[in-house]
């Protein structure tokens, strides 16, 4: 017997036609006692199953619910119905597992509107919609096409470790990683916590981000990049932030900001064109759910584009780039600003931007993707490289509709006095990330990156719009569940 997939047998079925075969899956409906839909996840597709009753035990047609799974052996041939070009006549069908599906049913198959909150507690069960179906195939597709890129442009994938001694933002929002007993914590002579004691003889966590490791594999092998799970104890409750997110770091030797944005604009157009191609029935089926979620919307809230015509478009247009000065000036400016519309006004240079200043920008004032650059040293990490000017980095962050910031990135401070002076200024350990440090002493170059939230990306390629509906297992504050 030879198994196939449904995508496969649906895209090329002529040599199979009027030949007996076997496929497996999950019932997602059954019409009429005699039409099964069947799926098996390899695409949001159903193949059609013919159930001739009369050659059935009655048992077995009662057995068959939504849900239920399924091995079932026919003959395939062209479908006489419409909304299908084939389907089985079934001759055996073989139920798999039991099945409570009533329960199923109700709670995850057929919610009700706004229940992807309900959802999101069914994370083990919400991969059998054909909403997360969707989701996560495209999630699937996108991290393909990630390291598709690289590999095709010569980078070299460099696993970076997720234990480490280093707060690689300086944002001390770190997950502390220990096997001390919480009960008898070891202290030294002062009443201090006693960290030689601890596994690895030191204070260690879980990694915000792999850029400090892979600048030093960036060092001997040019164009490197890593690509995992990231952690961040950051106590935001947005749609827009987990505890543990996947993040994409590029790292290229002899990169100044401007390849940087280069690289990060045609990183993303590639990715995003990759998905338009390779996901379309997915992107189809979320197109016609994000139109529908905009129906619900008040007028002046609605997108002005249809899911895949946003795609279409980042694709085609060239992203804005503006300095961060020019950006202020802007902000300033703005009716919004002036009428106190913004929840954190902008007073003056040097403000932080919150997402409502990079939504404005995008959203409303550019109406594309924006890349703003140079930004004030106090307000970036203590990596970054230094201008000219004194007073900002080469720093980048790159803006999406919808999500504001996807990337961030810059190029980094590659001379040593300068970016042990840094340091020193911004309390970053130097004692910890000596060996940082001393990447800066043998053939240091100039060279720039950036890291891009896989999630966020995610979130904006499907139209979801809780970045807990796209990674399977979300940890935030206080769910930590399954
Ligand atoms: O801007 P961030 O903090 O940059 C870095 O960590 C650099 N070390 C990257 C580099 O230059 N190699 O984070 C990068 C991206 C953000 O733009 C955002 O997309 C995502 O990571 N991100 C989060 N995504 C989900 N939840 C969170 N809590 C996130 N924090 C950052
Ligand atoms: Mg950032």
């Amino acid at each position: 017997m030879e198994k196939r997939t449904i995508k496969d047998l649906l895209g090329n079925y002529k040599k199979q036609l009027h030949h007996d075969i076997t496929v497996q899956g999950w019932v997602r409906a059954f019409r009429s006692n005699r039409f099964i839909a069947l799926n098996d996840g390899s695409t949001i597709d159903n193949l059609q199953i013919v159930v001739d009753f009369d050659k059935f035990d009655e048992e077995i047609i009662k057995n068959i619910k939504t849900a239920s799974s399924l091995k079932v052996t026919g003959e395939l041939v062209e479908s006489q119905g419409q909304g299908q070009s084939i389907e089985i006549i079934a001759k055996k069908i073989q139920i798999l597992g039991d099945n409570f599906s009533e329960q199923l049913e109700k709670t995850v198959l057929q919610p009700k509107k706004h229940s992807l909150e309900v959802l999101r507690e069914q994370a083990h069960l919400r991969f059998r919609t054909n909403l997360f179906g969707a989701v996560f195939r495209v999630r699937s597709t996108v991290s393909f096409a990630i390291h598709q890129f690289f590999n095709q442009n010569h980078f070299f994938y460099i696993h970076t470790p997720l234990i480490t001694g280093a707060d690689a933002e300086g944002a001390g929002e770190m997950f502390r990683v220990t096997n001390f007993d919480l009960n008898q914590i070891p202290r030294d002579e002062n009443g201090d916590i006693d960290f030689e004691q601890d596994f690895f003889g030191k204070k260690t966590s879980l990694t915000v981000s792999g850029q400090l490791n892979v600048e030093t594999a960036m060092m001997g092998l040019g164009r490197v990049y890593t690509f995992g799970p990231t952690f961040r104890a950051e106590n935001s409750n947005t749609t827009r932030h987990l505890a543990e997110f996947w993040m994409v770091e590029p790292e290229v030797a002899f990169n100044n900001l401007e390849d940087n944005i280069d690289l990060a604009e045609d990183f993303l157009k590639y990715v995003i064109s990759y998905v338009l191609e390779n996901c379309k029935e997915d992107l189809e089926f979320l197109d016609k759910r994000f139109a529908e979620e905009q129906k619900q919307k008040p007028e002046k809230d609605r997108a002005k584009e249809g899911l895949i015509e946003k795609l279409q478009s980042v694709v085609k247009k060239r992203f804005k780039r503006v300095s961060y000065t020019e950006a202020i000036e802007i902000l300033l400016n703005s009716k919004e600003n002036k009428k106190g519309k913004f929840q954190f006004p902008i007073e003056e240079w040097g403000a932080d931007l919150q997402s409502e200043h990079e939504r404005f920008l995008v959203e409303k004032y550019f109406e594309s993707p924006v890349v703003l650059f140079d930004y004030p040293k106090e307000i970036k990490a203590f990596y970054m490289r230094l201008n000219e000017d004194g007073k900002t980095v080469s720093a980048m962050d790159v803006l999406f509709p919808g999500i504001g910031e996807i990337i961030g990135g810059s190029q980094r401070e590659e001379r040593y006095d300068v970016l042990k002076e840094k340091m020193n200024a911004m309390h970053v350990d130097t004692k910890e990330l000596w060996w940082y440090l001393d990447t800066r002493k043998f053939g240091s170059v100039p060279h720039a990156g950036f890291g891009l939230g896989l999630e966020r990306l995610v979130l904006f390629v499907t139209g979801m719009t809780n970045i807990r509906d796209v990674i399977p297992f979300p940890r935030s504050p206080k769910t930590a569940e399954f």
